[in-house]
Order: C-alpha cells, then sequence, then structure tokens
C-alpha cells in the first residue's frame, strides 16, 4: 500500500508530467519575446513541488520569487480570509509579468485577492496558472489563465499540498480517505 491514509489515486505521476509538460508549453509560447520579463512567484508551500518541475520544462528565461499566504486554518475547509503571511521578496514589479503559480483553486478567494493585490503593488502583468481546479467550489468568481485539471469537489493531497503539513511528498494527488479528517471538508 502507497500510503494507508489515500483512499486513491487521483492523478498519478505520469498522468501529472503530461499535464505539466502542457502547460510549460503554453507559457513558452505566450511569454517568449524580449519585451517579457517572466517571474514566477510560486505560493509558498503548496506549489512547491508543481512550481520545480513546471520550471525546469520552461525554455524562456524567468525569474522565481515566492510569497506565502493562508486562507485556511489547520483543517480542510475555509476561513474566508487571505492573510499575507510573507511577502513578494522584491519590492520593485514594474518590469515585471507575474505568473503567479498555484497548486489549486477552490473558493478562488486567493488568486483573486492575489491578483488585486500584486497588480495595485505596480507589476506590469499578473496573470495565474494552476494545477488543480475545483470550479464547483468557488465562491468568488475566477478564471485562471493556465489551468492543469479540472477535479470534483474531494479533498486532495500529496504533489506539494497537504492535509495539516502531511502527504506533501507524494508524488502523485491522492484523495485522502474521509476518516482521516473526520467529514471536516465542507
Ligand atoms: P481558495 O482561496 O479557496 O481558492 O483556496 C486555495 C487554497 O486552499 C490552496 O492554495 C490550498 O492551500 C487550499 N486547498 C483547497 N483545496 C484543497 C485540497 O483539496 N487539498 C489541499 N489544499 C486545498
Ligand atoms: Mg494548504
Amino acid at each position: 500500500m502507497i500510503n494507508k491514509d489515500i483512499g486513491k489515486i487521483l492523478i498519478s505521476e505520469g498522468e501529472l508530467d503530461a499535464i505539466v509538460t502542457r502547460l510549460a508549453a503554453e507559457i513558452d509560447r505566450d511569454y517568449a519575446g524580449d519585451d517579457k520579463r517572466l517571474v514566477l512567484l510560486c505560493i509558498l508551500k503548496g506549489s512547491i513541488v508543481f512550481m520545480g518541475d513546471l520550471m525546469k520544462k520552461l525554455t524562456v528565461p524567468l525569474e522565481i520569487d515566492c510569497m506565502r499566504v493562508s486562507s485556511y486554518g489547520a483543517g480542510t475547509s475555509s476561513s474566508g480570509n487571505v492573510n499575507i503571511i510573507m511577502d513578494i521578496m522584491r519590492s520593485d514589479l514594474r518590469d515585471c509579468d507575474l505568473l503567479i503559480v498555484e497548486d489549486i483553486i477552490d473558493s478562488g478567494r486567493t488568486l483573486s485577492y492575489l491578483t488585486k493585490y500584486l497588480f495595485n503593488k505596480g507589476a506590469k502583468s499578473v496573470k495565474t496558472c494552476t494545477l488543480l481546479d475545483k470550479p464547483s467550489r468557488r465562491v468568488v468568481e475566477f478564471t485562471p489563465d493556465y489551468s492543469g485539471i479540472e477535479i470534483p469537489d474531494e479533498f486532495v493531497v500529496g504533489y506539494g499540498l497537504d492535509y495539516d503539513e502531511k502527504y506533501r511528498a507524494l508524488p502523485f494527488v491522492g484523495v485522502l480517505k474521509p476518516e482521516v479528517y473526520s467529514g471536516e471538508h465542507e
């Protein structure tokens, strides 16, 4: 057994690789050209594995930065607030074409807040790339510029995503057995 807490594998390692390859090709195509200065912004900690794989597949010149926000408490349901725990490290965003790299869009609050925040901070452009999207959970309307795959309303872990800081290192995206979080996912 891969992990006793995982009910099923939703997206295998091979499928993840194909998704990331496709996203990298789309981004490469859109950010080619001397007028672009691509800065990948990793939203810690959930996007760390996705961002690492994505940047290795990109061929356009790029820089990286990171930021840490929280909209979740310790469990599986959103608190509704977005808090900046660690701001983007660079202060001058004037020439930067920011691409926010996120693990998953759920309510839409995080990316809708961050897009406005970074634009107000002076970025030349702000786009979003998510690996996973749960459209059925939207509270705030939000459509990412690049999207890996839509998934049903199930709490998933692995490939960077956690439950209570666990399971981030699993190489696949799996569904957690409901008894592990005792049904607190709303
Ligand atoms: P949003 O602001 O509700 O769109 O939430 C986005 C954040 O919620 C993500 O960056 C994740 O940290 C977290 N999240 C949402 N759904 C899941 C899930 O199924 N597994 C793990 N984390 C999740
Ligand atoms: Mg999380």
